[in-house]
């Protein structure tokens, strides 16, 4: 009986040694280009596109500020990537998300926007402990050169009526900052005697919240931002718009339904801030300690400039390039308490 199960055993086992062998080495063949590549194949082609301001990824000891931890996706799809111009400032958009029946949505959403639009760098922050399996394959296959961060909100700040997204936010300048510290460090010791002060460095910063809706001219006009930049935000305040108001160019006031007396009594979607400023302020940070609702912008932009000096975008403020469009409350009223298909769907 032993015997007859041993003989058996053997006379299969080439046979299953052949099968494993075909199906390793087809694995590794070259994938068709329709095939997207997976993190560890197109690092380092990252690396070169982005050229002189070559990121480099965040050492582990990098944890100064908070908990927070990075996992990076680089992504290039062959044929979605813009024609390469390095003399382009790269736009970085931060994006503080949280898991919900439509986070993938507005995800999407986004991204079908910032795959249109030439270097391009989505920091994706996520409020979790962990980075989600869901935003992690939506990255991946998103088509928009991202960076995947997480760091959960503190119990203590979820309550209503706090200021949200303020540890995603600060996480995400954080990580900036470090790339280009790191960056910064390394031309240092290798060119020793070179400028102490940081390398030209052209790219813009902005907070695009995954709740927005954004059109493509906004990043043309953000593009060209030298300090800071502002414009008009549709659907907002409990109004149809907010605005900048400009007279000879230069901001004068605030057009808004709420607070009017904030000195800079704007959204999060109404302004941009240079590479530059962000890189020579930092300790600019978004508060929790004192910072009221509504005023997290405010508090911000007090830290890095003046009113007199923000630069109007959009036709001097008269064009609504952004809209806080917030999806509806789904219903979800029908939806079972425990599985009931046959099969498990990620929405
Ligand atoms: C690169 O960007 C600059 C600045 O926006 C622009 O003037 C130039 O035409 C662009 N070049 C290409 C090849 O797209
Ligand atoms: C770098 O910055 C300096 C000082 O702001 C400026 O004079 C120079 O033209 C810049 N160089 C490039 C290549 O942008
Ligand atoms: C904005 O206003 C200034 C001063 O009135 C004017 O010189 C400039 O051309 C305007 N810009 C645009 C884009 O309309």
């Amino acid at each position: 009986m032993k015997s007859a199960l041993y003989s058996r055993f053997f006379i299969l086992l080439p046979w299953v040694l052949i099968v494993v062998i075909i199906i390793d080495s087809d694995t590794r063949k070259p994938s068709s280009s329709s095939r997207l590549p997976s993190a560890r194949h197109y690092s380092p082609y990252w690396n070169r596109r982005v050229g002189r301001s070559a990121l480099m990824r965040p050492q582990p000891s990098d944890t100064s500020v908070g908990t927070w931890a990075t996992h990076q996706e680089q992504v290039s799809i062959p044929g979605v990537q813009k024609m390469k111009n390095d003399t382009l400032p790269i736009i970085y958009a931060i994006t503080p998300t949280y898991s919900r029946p439509v986070q993938k949505a507005e995800l999407t959403r986004l991204a079908n926007t910032f795959r249109q639009v030439a270097g391009l760098h989505w920091i994706v922050v996520e409020d979790s402990p962990q980075p989600t399996e869901l935003v992690n394959r939506f990255l991946a296959r998103a088509g928009v050169r991202a960076t995947h961060l997480h760091v959960p909100t503190p119990r203590r700040y979820k309550r209503a009526g706090l200021p949200r997204a303020t540890e995603q936010r600060n996480a995400g300048l954080t990580w900036l900052r470090q790339q280009y510290q790191t960056q910064l460090l390394h031309r240092q010791t290798t060119a020793p005697g070179s400028s102490p002060h940081l390398p030209n460095i052209s790219g813009v910063v902005f907070f695009a919240d995954d709740d927005n809706t954004y059109s493509l001219e906004l990043f043309q006009e953000m593009r060209t931002t030298q300090k800071v930049s502002v414009w008009p935000v549709g659907l907002v305040g409990g109004r149809r718009y907010e605005r900048p108001v400009v007279e000879n160019g230069k901001v004068v006031g605030w057009y808004t339904g709420w607070r009017a007396d904030r000195p800079f009594a704007i959204d999060m979607a109404g302004f941009a801030v240079s590479l530059q400023v962000i890189l020579s302020s930092p300790k600019a940070l978004f508060k929790r300690r004192g910072s009221q609702p509504g005023m997290q912008e405010s508090d911000f932009l007090k830290q890095i400039t003046k009113v007199d000096e923000l630069e109007p975008k959009a036709s001097n403020c008269t064009k609504v390039l952004v809209w806080h469009t917030r999806t509806e409350k789904v219903n979800l009223a029908n939806e079972p308490k425990h599985p009931q298909d046959t099969i498990k769907i990620e929405v």
